[in-house]
C-alpha cells in the first residue's frame, strides 16, 4: 500500500498580505515564477500523493481550480472542497473528510515551501510512517520558534512536549506545515474544541497523537530550507532563494510539469507536449532545458 492522498489548505484570508489578496487568494500570489501553491504541490507530489483536495473559501475556489485545473496533465487527480469561513488547520482536514475515506494522508499548507538535498526521501519516510499507524510531522530549527508549533524531544528524539505558538519556547525545533496521518486522523479531529483564536488547532490533532504514544518527529536537517511565506518579506526571501538556485545551478524548483515526467506520472512525449502548447517565457524556458536533456526537438510533431 502507498500513500496517494492529500490535502492542501489553500484557505484563510491572507490578512498579513493585505492589500496583495484583496481580490486574490495568498496561494495564488508569486514566489519568484510560479504561483504559491505550486511549491506545496509538488511537495505533495514527492511525498508521493497522487490524489489531490484543494480546500479553500468557496468563493475562491473558481479562481484555483482555473490555476490549477484537474491535475491531469500532470498525472493526477485534484479535487475542490469548500471550507466555511477560516476555522483552522484542523477544520480544513475536516472538510477533507469524504475524501480521505479512511485512508492514511498527508496534510500540507498552502503556503509552506520545502526543498534541498533529499527532501524526496525525508517525505517518503514519513509518508511510510503514517501507513504504519502513526502521526508524523517535520520539524526545523528556526531563529523565532514563538511563531510556529514548537516540539520538544527527549534524549532518544521522542517528543515529549507540543505547544502552539508558546511565548516561552521549550525548543527552537518549528513544526512545519506537512503533516502525516494514519487512518485515525478525521475521528481524533472531531474531538477537537476551538481554541482561544477560534480555530480547530492542528497542534491539538497532534497533540493526541502525542499522549498515545503515537507521534513520530522528523527533523529536517540543515540541507533543506523551509519557508512558510505567509508575509510579504518571507515571500520576497522565498522568491529570492528560488532565483538564485534555479539560475545559478539551473535546478528548477516545484515545476509541477518536470516532476510529473521525472516520476513518471506523464511520459516524454506528453511532457514535451504540454512545453510546446504553453507561452513563451522563463517558466518555458527553463522547461526546455529539461525536454533538450532528454533530447527532444524543440517542437513535437502530433
Ligand atoms: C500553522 C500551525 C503551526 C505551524 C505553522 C507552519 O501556523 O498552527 O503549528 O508551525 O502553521 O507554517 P499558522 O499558519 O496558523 O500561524
Amino acid at each position: 500500500m502507498a500513500l496517494r492522498k492529500g490535502i492542501l489548505l489553500a484557505g484563510g484570508r491572507g490578512t498579513r498580505l493585505h492589500p496583495m489578496t484583496i481580490a486574490v487568494n495568498k496561494h495564488l500570489l508569486p514566489i519568484f515564477d510560479k504561483p504559491l501553491l505550486y511549491y506545496p504541490l509538488t511537495t505533495l507530489m514527492l511525498a508521493g500523493v497522487r490524489e489531490v483536495l484543494v480546500v479553500s473559501d468557496a468563493a475562491d475556489l473558481p479562481d484555483l481550480r482555473q490555476a490549477i485545473g484537474d491535475g491531469r496533465r500532470w498525472g493526477l487527480s485534484i479535487q475542490y472542497a469548500a471550507q466555511v469561513g477560516p476555522r483552522g488547520i484542523a477544520d480544513g482536514l475536516l472538510a477533507g473528510a469524504d475524501f480521505v475515506g479512511g485512508a492514511p494522508f498527508c496534510l500540507a499548507l498552502g503556503d509552506n515551501i520545502f526543498f534541498g538535498h533529499g527532501i524526496a526521501e525525508i517525505l517518503a519516510d514519513a509518508a511510510q510512517g503514517a501507513l504504519e499507524n502513526k502521526a508524523v510531522i517535520l520539524t526545523q530549527t528556526v531563529a523565532e520558534p514563538r511563531q510556529y508549533g514548537v516540539v520538544k524531544l527527549d534524549d532518544q528524539g521522542r517528543p515529549v512536549l507540543l505547544v502552539e505558538k508558546p511565548i516561552d519556547p521549550p525548543s527552537n525545533q518549528a513544526v512545519t506545515g506537512i503533516y502525516f496521518y494514519d487512518s485515525r486522523a478525521v475521528e481524533f479531529a472531531r474531538q477537537l474544541h476551538p481554541s482561544q483564536r477560534g480555530e480547530l488547532e492542528i497542534t491539538d490533532l497532534n497533540r493526541i497523537y502525542l499522549e498515545r504514544g503515537d507521534l513520530s518527529v522528523k527533523p529536517l536537517g540543515r540541507g533543506i530550507v523551509w519557508f512558510d511565506a505567509g508575509t510579504a518579506q518571507r515571500m520576497l526571501l522565498a522568491a529570492e532563494l528560488v532565483q538564485v538556485i534555479q539560475s545559478r545551478q539551473r535546478t528548477g524548483i516545484a515545476f509541477p510539469e518536470e516532476l510529473a515526467f521525472r516520476l513518471g506520472l506523464i511520459d516524454l512525449r506528453a511532457f514535451a507536449l504540454l512545453v510546446d502548447d504553453m507561452p513563451h517565457g522563463e517558466y518555458r524556458a527553463y522547461l526546455e532545458t529539461v525536454r533538450e536533456e532528454f533530447h527532444v526537438p524543440a517542437k513535437v510533431q502530433q
